[in-house]
């Protein structure tokens, strides 16, 4: 069995475990803290240290982190729901300096849309799949025949003349105190628009709010497909364990794109 931890720092929490790496089961509890306000580096990385040593794992188990920015190269280069103090922080070392051993550092997003692909929803699916996570923020997951292409910050792209998280977010949803229906207009135009601009062979919903799907994806019509996220709020950790283990980005889908019927 190969194991990793998994760790996934959002703007609200950060949630850890160990992790199956070859089935994605979480072979220990699932620990989540509350983010320490302000989002500040130094507070977050002593949080992950902390949240690691609780988990009581050996030094050896290889250990990926998943974050809520842009990530090239082990750099963040954005911070929108973190402390700005973030924007082109080498944040792979510091983790590292921290911890006294490597980690593997990617964004948010990315790491649960790698957990669907090699665990969830994603599956064996070929074709164009965009994983959307609905949280603090929107992050996005661009997938195509089974390989991530990193940092697609599609909670970015302008709808309505505004930024499409600050309207669309699950938190955008509670702090108007949006109704189920209200929110999915803003949904529906959200999803229009990447339509528009990918034309996605499949959605897929991620982010905490994906357990309650029932309560809002019948209400988008929608001439992509729309699926919620298998993993829910643990794709996040389970990515960033897996590409702790396998941190080269490629998950071939196994079946030929011509098997794939488009929706
Ligand atoms: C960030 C993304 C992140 C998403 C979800 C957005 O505000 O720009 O990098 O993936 O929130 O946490």
């Amino acid at each position: 069995m190969t194991t990793a931890v998994g760790i996934d720092i959002g703007g609200t929490g950060i949630k850890g475990a160990l992790v199956d790496v070859d089935t994605g089961e979480l072979l220990s509890d699932r620990i989540k803290v509350p983010t320490p306000a302000g989002g500040e580096p130094d507070a977050i990385v002593q949080t992950v240290v902390e949240l690691i040593a609780s988990l009581k794992v050996d030094d050896s188990v290889p250990v990926g982190v998943c974050f809520p920015a842009v990530v090239v190269h082990g750099t963040t280069l954005s911070a929108a729901n973190v402390s700005k103090k973030w924007i082109g922080l080498e944040a792979e070392k510091l983790f590292e300096k921290a911890l006294g051993r490597d980690i593997h550092f990617v964004n948010d997003a990315d790491a649960a849309g790698v957990a669907e692909v090699r665990y969830g929803a994603a599956k064996g699916v070929p074709g164009l799949i965009l994983l959307t996570t609905l949280g603090t923020g929107i992050g996005s997951a661009l997938i195509y025949n089974g390989v991530l292409v990193p940092n697609s910050e599609l909670g970015h792209i302008e709808v309505d003349g505004k930024d499409a998280e600050k309207r669309a977010s699950y938190h955008a949803k509670e702090k108007n105190d949006l109704s189920w229906e209200r929110w999915a207009q803003r949904l529906q135009s959200y999803y229009e628009h990447l339509i528009a601009l990918f034309h996605p062979d499949l959605f897929i919903v991620g982010g905490g709010v994906s357990k309650q799907f029932e309560d809002f994806l019948p209400l988008l019509k929608l001439d992509t497909k729309i699926v919620p996220a298998q993993l829910r709020n643990n794709a996040g950790i389970m990515g960033a364990a897996a590409l702790a283990i396998r941190d080269d980005f490629s998950t071939p889908a196994k079946t030929p794109i011509a098997e794939h019927p488009r929706s």
